[in-house]
């Protein structure tokens, strides 16, 4: 594998190119923004989504999808997901068959419920039957363009495109597993964002330990009903893409879905915190998708459920968390 595309240059599409610029000999990131592709092409800086890091000379920023993609071996794609379709279908005209396709992105498409993958798949093949693997886990895009420690999983109902990915993107700091779950992968990516907004919740009410700690482990419990009830492996969301990126996403300071559920704790509206972010928080479109799998597939998410309204019909963060704590006593 010599060339990588790499569309989309937010936090986690320029923390990629950083961390895997010595994978490669040559990577282009395609960005969105003209004039920032034209900035980060002058100073190798993304001072919008990710200031303060330096973006190796083999990385080519490039504003154009065509130009992104010429050449390419992998297409990793790191938009976030209500883009996904269409930035697919403006590349279609320039992808070939022979090209691998992977998935940063966490998320569910509103409307048709896909898991991004699906939503990727659903684009090719009008054209070709393509390959697709996910990459997800516990990563902060600073703490891998930082070059610290890190995990995650790849995984494809193709094994041997799954090894292919894990051998081109593995290095000192960046460790990749393999998986044949990719429903388990991309749900629990998905879902632990929303479970995050309410870690935040728990946070920005003054709770303490016990509630979060209750908070992630009933969060894992739904996540991975839904999981299953969808195809996915129960193993799955015992590892990184889901209890780890679960504690990371619950606890870290970094996290944007976290941060949603702490304003709106301190009474701000969701309006007006989404509006003062220039970066996107997944779990709140995620809460939709969340709540309609669950119905579509019979399966109980008190959690999401309680997010849902409280980020959709006004019911007050407190009132949200009281909810919880009243339901109908059950085994665990
Ligand atoms: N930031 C992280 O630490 C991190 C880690 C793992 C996964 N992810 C996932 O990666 C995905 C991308 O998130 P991010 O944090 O890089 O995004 P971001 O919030 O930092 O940036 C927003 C991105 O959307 C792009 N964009 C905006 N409007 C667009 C349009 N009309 N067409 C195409 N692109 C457009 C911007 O160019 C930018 O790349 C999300 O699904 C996120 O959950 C993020």
């Amino acid at each position: 594998m010599k060339n990588l595309a790499i569309i989309g240059g937010g936090s986690w599409g320029t923390a990629l190119a950083i961390v895997l610029a010595p994978r490669f000999p040559r990577i282009h990131l395609w960005v969105y923004e003209t004039d920032l592709a034209k900035r980060m092409a002058e100073t190798r800086e993304n001072d919008l989504f990710l200031p303060e890091f330096l973006i190796p000379n083999n990385v080519e920023i490039t504003n154009d999808l065509a130009t992104a993609i010429d050449g390419a071996d992998i297409v990793l794609s790191v938009m976030p997901s209500h883009l996904v379709r269409g930035v697919y279908r403006q590349m279609l005209p320039f992808l070939q068959e022979s090209m691998l396709f992977v998935s940063a992105t966490k998320g569910l498409e509103n409307g048709t419920l896909l898991r991004v993958s699906e939503v990727i798949f659903e684009v090719l093949q009008a054209q070709f039957t393509p390959r697709i693997a996910v990459i997800s886990g516990p990563t902060f895009a600073r703490e891998v363009a930082k070059g610290e420690p890190t995990a995650l999983v790849v995984a494809s109902g193709d094994q041997s495109l799954a090894e292919s990915v894990q051998a081109a993107f593995s290095g000192p700091t960046f460790r990749l597993y393999t998986s044949s779950d990719p429903i388990g992968v991309e749900i629990g990516g998905s879902i632990k964002n929303v479970v995050a907004i309410g870690s935040g919740v728990l946070n920005g009410l003054g709770l303490g330990h016990n509630a979060t700690a209750a908070l992630i482990t009933r969060g894992l419990a739904e996540m991975t009903r839904l999981a299953v009830a969808m195809g996915g492996k129960p193993l799955t969301l015992a590892g990184l893409a889901g209890l780890g990126d679960l504690v990371l996403t619950c606890t870290g300071d970094l996290s944007r879905n976290r941060s949603v559920g702490i304003e709106l704790a301190h009474g701000r509206k969701l309006d007006e915190i989404v509006r003062s972010m220039n970066m996107v928080a997944e779990g709140i479109k995620t809460t939709n998708a969340a709540v309609d799998l669950a119905r579509r597939y019979a399966v109980e998410m008190p959690i999401s459920e309680q997010m849902f309204q409280m980020l959709h019909f006004g019911i007050s963060p407190r009132e949200a968390i009281q909810r919880l704590m009243e339901r109908s006593l059950k085994g665990e």
